[in-house]
């Protein structure tokens, strides 16, 4: 059984293989060897959490694939959780509903590994809390490889909430894995990368360091990946910001044309979505500024994972 639950999973040879049936799944060919292994199959949904882009896009995929598409959304209020059930209680019984496949994005760190040690069902996770969400960083290193030409020799300034943000995290551990890259983290001190991706990135000798001086690290990219302040999720460690520094965090982390008159003139701009005030619209314009399309590798990226999930 093929479970998609972290990026450390993933190995280049894996990474590249996504890559390329990405490319064909963007081009509109090949549907028809994808269908051999999806068609008529199902993919089940259950989100605990809120989700635009990752729910429609893998509704999306599934559907350009063949497949039916059976879905929770608000399952926090909407499901049994509701009347007590745990989640392992839940997906044991709906991973026996002849399901093919399930997608899940919940609040709870290591929810996704815990429904895949159940092994009643392949699991992606669409999302575990502050955890990890490996789909959304295959679909941001197809981007940089997209417009890069490569995922090495690169450097990554990932800024913004890195306490709490688990794009970044999952993205973190998949530069890990090419040579040559390094990351400057920018964050304010509460939000700092947490000590597992360090450990991580010194294991892997990936150079990291991390600011508060966000034009000095700009300066040095080839991708900006800019993030969001999860607000919505507690601080590791109980930390609590009050809205008077939130504020002062919010205008200094705010990107705008100032920024990107010092990035260089081959840098791109990428953003896991959604995004609040940390990228104004000034930048939109900018050629640089790649997120939109960024957000449109999400379908044919999340139907090459269906195809190899569904394959197994
Ligand atoms: C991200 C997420 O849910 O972690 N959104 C997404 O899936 N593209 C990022 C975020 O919510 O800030």
């Amino acid at each position: 059984m093929r479970h998609i639950v972290g990026t450390q999973q993933f190995t280049p040879e894996f990474i590249e293989r996504m890559y390329h049936r990405t490319v064909e799944f963007k081009k509109g060919s090949h549907l028809s060897k994808a269908n051999e292994h999806c068609k008529g199959r199902i993919l089940g949904s259950l989100f605990y959490e809120p989700s635009t882009r990752t729910r429609w896009s893998f509704d999306v995929a599934a559907i350009k694939l063949g497949m039916h598409v059976v879905f929770s959304d608000n399952a926090k209020d909407f499901s049994s959780a509701i009347k007590g059930e745990v989640l392992s209680d839940t997906i044991r019984v709906l991973g026996g509903f002849m399901l093919d496949v399930m997608v899940i994005r919940h609040s709870d760190e290591g929810s996704a590994q815990e429904a895949a040690d159940l092994n009643v069902v392949p699991i992606i996770n669409g999302g575990d809390g502050i955890g990890q969400h490996p789909t959304q960083a295959l679909l941001d290193a197809f981007t940089v490889i997209e417009k890069k030409g490569r995922l090495d020799h690169l450097t990554f300034v990932i800024g913004g909430d890195l306490a709490r943000g688990r794009t970044v995290r999952s993205l973190a551990y998949l530069i890990g894995k090419y040579p040559g890259n390094r990351i400057i983290g920018v964050a304010p001190p509460e939000m700092g990368m947490r000590a597992d991706i360090k450990d991580y990135l010194l294991r892997h000798n990936v150079p990291y360091q991390e600011t508060d001086q966000v034009e000095d690290a700009l300066q040095q990219a080839d991708v900006v990946y800019w993030t969001r302040p999860q607000n919505e999720r507690a601080l590791p460690g109980g930390i609590k910001i009050d809205a008077s520094r939130m504020v002062e965090i919010m205008y200094h982390f705010m990107l705008g044309s100032a920024h990107l008159a010092v990035m260089k003139k081959d840098a791109i701009l990428l953003h896991p979505l959604p995004r609040t005030f940390e990228i104004r619209k000034e930048v939109d314009l900018d050629p640089r500024a790649w997120f939109i399309q960024q957000s449109h590798n999400g379908p044919p990226l999340r139907m090459s994972i269906l195809e190899y999930v569904c394959a197994g």
